[in-house]
């Protein structure tokens, strides 16, 4: 077990795009893994890319926390059981289904103690490679879709105040008077 230390907001690595994953079955590869499940758990986020790690890799990890699920018609239990345990994403692919934008509340253990409002896709179709070398692919909405967003964008070296389009509501969480989003 191994809790890495994060990188914050300034530091080269989280503001420059990441290489691919180019053996998704390296051994190096599933110890970092483990290595950043033991650091969202220790953190108790609810994402983690990479590069916030100072690893320079497209590889993410995700959960949909119990609460933060879509709208109950939009999916079932077991497909939102099986969210609430991280999933790893390496190289993911993001496609926008449809044309709406969302803004909600986001924050980022690169960024702790901040929150802000940040427009996202509601609805997102992604693709990834798992540590099999196996592709998938999976719609999301809600949340769902946008802590995947949030983690892919670490990727390219995007933190959310970069999409952010009112900095007005970015905030220390602490005087919110609301239980802080989880950072991703
Ligand atoms: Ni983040």
């Amino acid at each position: 077990m191994a809790i890495l230390k994060i990188a914050r907001m300034g530091h080269p690595v989280l503001h420059r795009p990441a290489a691919a994953v180019a053996d998704p079955a390296a051994p190096e590869i599933a110890r970092l893994i483990e290595d950043m499940l033991d650091t969202l758990e220790d953190a108790q986020g609810a994402g983690l890319a990479a590069p916030q790690v100072h690893v320079p890799l497209r590889l993410v990890l995700f959960r949909v926390p119990p609460g933060r699920e879509a709208a109950p018609e939009q999916g079932d239990d077991e497909a939102h059981a099986a969210l609430e345990a991280p999933t790893v994403l390496i190289n993911p692919e993001i496609e926008p289904l449809g044309e709406t934008v969302v803004e909600d509340l986001e924050a980022c253990l690169s960024l702790p103690g901040l929150a802000g409002m940040v427009p996202r896709h509601e609805r997102i179709r992604y693709r990834w490679t798992d540590t099999g070398g196996r592709g998938h692919e999976r719609e999301a909405e809600g949340f769902h879709a946008r802590v995947v967003q949030h983690e892919c964008d670490h990727l390219d070296g995007i933190l959310y105040p970069m999409r952010m389009t009112d900095l007005s509501t970015l905030a220390f969480t602490s005087e919110l008077g609301r239980p802080a989003a989880e950072e991703a």
